[in-house]
């Protein structure tokens, strides 16, 4: 009788360990919502949860999902690997060449700036003189020209759209991946993007990922070519399906991801939910927060809204570009493209140079 009554106990105590044992195991393989997932599949999101969707840090090259706009609904998702070029060994930038103060204002015979997409500060006047222009007003007329020159001279000033290519040779040095990101950027543009990114953490918008940084002319040419496809496959001719292709995405030598100068940053809540870079993206606080502080990083928004006719791009709020600190809180305050901001610089600069007798 004892025996048999051990026995049962025993049992008993094997049956609710059984038990306990099942119900631990169901709870720690069942999400939220009551979806179970395989635990392999979960510790693989946990180590890609830091960095782009479908990324892949150890090539530097993720997948490239800034050819995901709206218009297109495309939803190829090719992952780049052809940028075979990329120097990755050095990390220390080169600097920028600003050495003035930042304040901007424009108080001569001015223009207001024709960039409404730009809408940071928007409409101070637009300088026609050096001698308005604040990064150089206080300069005598060889001071300004030798600042306005070493700015034009430098890389980070480099202009290129659809009339002012890099031929398929061109290749930047000194490229290396920002911090948590998974696209290489020009060393100095990496340091000031990592800072963005940081400061806007700490502001409370952890939600911005870099969606795409240097590109090589042979991915860009890629990526437009299947674009164009599409369009051709929609009955689209040859040229309209190009210029199409072409009204978010640059032709091959026309993007400035060829520099690795720009950045497309987005809210990945906004990703997530349209599998592309949408331009509701700038409804969200995230893009308020970069349309504030982008400048004080260096960087401008290069696409703004109904600049299409001078940029030769529809409004693309995500595609961020580095001109450095003083350039681009100027650029920004006069609410202008940057085709105006570099325009205007040549011209204020070829007027220095003409007072200056250089
Ligand atoms: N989306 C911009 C225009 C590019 O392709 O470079
Ligand atoms: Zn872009």
């Amino acid at each position: 009788m004892k025996r048999r009554q051990l026995t049962l106990i025993l049992t008993l105590i094997v049956i609710i360990i059984a038990a306990i044992t099942v119900v631990l195991t169901i709870n720690i393989f069942t999400k939220d919502d009551g979806t179970t997932v395989d635990p392999q599949q979960d510790s693989q999101k946990e180590s890609n949860d830091t960095l782009a969707p479908g990324s892949d840090v150890t090539s530097g090259t993720g997948t490239d999902t800034s050819d995901l706009d709206k218009e297109t609904n495309n939803t190829n998702n090719e992952t780049d690997n052809s940028d075979t070029d990329k120097d990755n060994s050095s990390d220390s930038g080169s600097g920028s060449s600003e050495n003035a103060g930042s304040g901007i204002s424009g108080t001569g015979d001015t223009e207001t700036g024709s960039n409404p997409g730009n809408t940071a500060s928007g409409s101070t006047a637009v300088p026609t003189s050096y001698k308005d222009f604040s990064l150089t007003s206080g300069m005598s007329a060889a001071q300004a020209y030798e600042y306005l020159d070493e700015f034009l001279d430098s890389k980070y000033s480099i202009l290129i759209n659809k009339q002012n290519k890099v031929g398929s040779d061109y290749a930047p040095s000194d490229l290396v991946l920002p911090q948590g990101c998974s696209y290489q950027m020009e060393s100095t543009a990496a340091k000031a993007l990592t800072d963005m990114l940081s400061a806007a953490r700490q502001d409370g918008y952890s939600d911005l990922i870099l969606y795409s940084g240097y590109r090589t002319y042979a991915s860009q040419k890629n990526k437009f070519e299947n674009r164009t496809q599409q369009y051709l496959n929609q009955g689209y001719s040859q040229q309209q399906a190009e210029e199409k292709a072409g009204e978010y995405l640059a032709p091959p030598g026309s993007s400035e991801h060829h520099t690795g100068l720009a950045a497309d940053v987005c809210s990945s809540k906004i990703v997530n939910k349209y599998g592309y870079l949408d331009d509701s993206f700038d409804t969200t606080d995230e893009f308020k927060w970069l349309e504030q502080h982008c400048a004080e990083y260096g960087f401008i928004l290069r696409y703004g809204k109904s600049a299409e006719d001078i940029t030769g791009f529809l409004y693309e709020p995500w595609h961020y570009r580095y001109i450095g600190t003083d350039h681009a809180k100027a650029c920004m305050a006069l609410g202008i493209t940057y085709e105006e901001y570099h325009s205007m610089l040549v011209k204020l600069r070829d007027e220095a140079k003409a007072d200056a007798n250089v």
